[in-house]
């Protein structure tokens, strides 16, 4: 029966304990005085080459036709990640960014009183999918190298489990697990636990070396699905557009009853199928991000910082000084960088890898404010 009582009010009780919303800071949010268009942003992980050119034109000519919805089953994008991925079409979820995915998950697994596993530092989508459903987040620190502790994550899950978070390579630290590592992970959960691989920097994780995990994770018990996004190695981060590689038919499912019909534009669709077809650019993306990667964790350790190994288009590093002075400091030179916020971690810097006269402005200013 509905719950008629006076107490019930709007908005529901969960959302009303959650904190005042809070926007990560782009340039028009600097305090610096310089012009926005001049300041280099180092702080979101996004990618600072532009898509594909071929996407950029599938793009344009998609705009042509937005008096109409966008394909609702995503059909073209979907066919084209399957025949790349070997999942079948319909285990495919595109979203309005992984991020929607997360929070989509977070409605489809969890109930107030619920737990759910995550690395410490992660991505803070989590814990927000947590908040919103009234589950509460248990942190487990990540290992040395920045790839998540499996073996404290399994011991970390109890019978209140319903959502794991195991994002590889992990944002912020960088650090990426072996296939053996993720399917012995998958393997040590119960089976009334949700397991999502978040694999935002796939695409950087297999440029270092890294593995793929799909075909090892297709006799698992627990249910799962892994999220990509066109974010970052595509360098479509403003189109908004992720998708989801689900493990089973079921949890393919779920995300199809609850969201919402049109959920990614026209242009997104077009934009993503494209860019996904130019493999020689994002190539070439993964290939100038790894070498101003090297570059910076180079740089920043000559300077006295400790950088995490990180693969990703990110590097995560304690400061000899202490990280607020650190990121106002090169805000007032023009550089937006940002700091860790979980607990454990407030010595540290991430570091967004940029173009290589971005790496030359950062390592010059970074002298200045570490010698000052
Ligand atoms: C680990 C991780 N997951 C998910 C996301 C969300 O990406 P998007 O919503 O742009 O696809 C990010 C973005 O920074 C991330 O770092």
């Amino acid at each position: 029966m509905a719950d008629t009582s006076p107490s019930r009010t709007f908005p529901k009780a969960p959302i009303q304990a959650l904190p005042a919303p809070g926007w990560p800071p782009t340039q028009r949010d600097s305090k610096s005085g310089i012009d926005p268009t001049k300041i280099r942003r180092m702080n979101l992980n996004e990618s600072p080459f532009p898509p594909s050119p071929k996407a950029v034109a599938a793009m344009q000519e998609a705009v042509t036709r937005v008096n109409y919805y966008p394909d609702p089953q995503w059909r073209d994008l979907t066919a084209a990640l399957s025949a790349r991925t070997g999942i079948a079409a319909n285990r495919i979820i595109v979203g309005h960014g992984s991020d929607e995915l997360i929070v989509q998950i977070g409605r489809l697994a969890l109930s107030e009183g619920d737990e759910v596993v995550v690395p410490t530092p992660s991505f803070p989508g989590y814990s927000k999918c947590a908040a919103v459903n009234g589950a509460k987040l248990v942190p487990v620190p990540v290992r040395q190298d920045g790839s998540p502790d499996i073996d404290g994550m399994l011991e970390a899950v109890t019978p209140r489990t319903r959502l794991v978070f195991l994002a590889t390579p992990n944002n912020p630290t960088g650090g990426m697990l072996t296939t053996e590592e993720v399917v012995r992970f998958a393997r040590g959960l119960p089976t009334t636990t949700m397991l999502v691989i978040d694999e935002a920097y796939y695409e950087h994780g297999r440029h270092a070396g890294g593995e793929e995990h799909l075909a090892a994770l297709a006799g698992v018990a627990v249910p799962w699905a892994a999220f990509r996004t066109f974010s970052k190695a595509y360098g479509m981060a403003g189109m908004r557009i992720g998708y989801a590689l689900c493990g089973s038919d079921a949890v393919a499912e779920a995300f199809q009853k609850i969201r919402s019909v049109f959920n990614v534009s026209t242009v997104a669709q077009a934009g993503a199928l494209a860019a996904l077809q130019d493999e020689d650019h994002t190539r070439s993306i993964l290939e100038r991000t790894r070498i101003e990667r090297e570059r910076i964790i180079a740089g920043i350790t000559r300077l006295g910082c400790e950088p995490f190994p990180s693969v990703g288009n990110f590097i995560a590093a304690k400061t000899p000084k202490p990280p607020a002075t650190v990121c106002a400091e090169l805000e007032d030179r023009g550089i937006m960088i940002s700091r860790l916020m979980a607990p454990g971690f407030d010595g540290y810097i991430r570091i967004t890898t940029g173009t290589a006269d971005d790496t030359d402005a950062l390592l010059a200013a970074l002298a200045e404010v570490l010698a000052a």
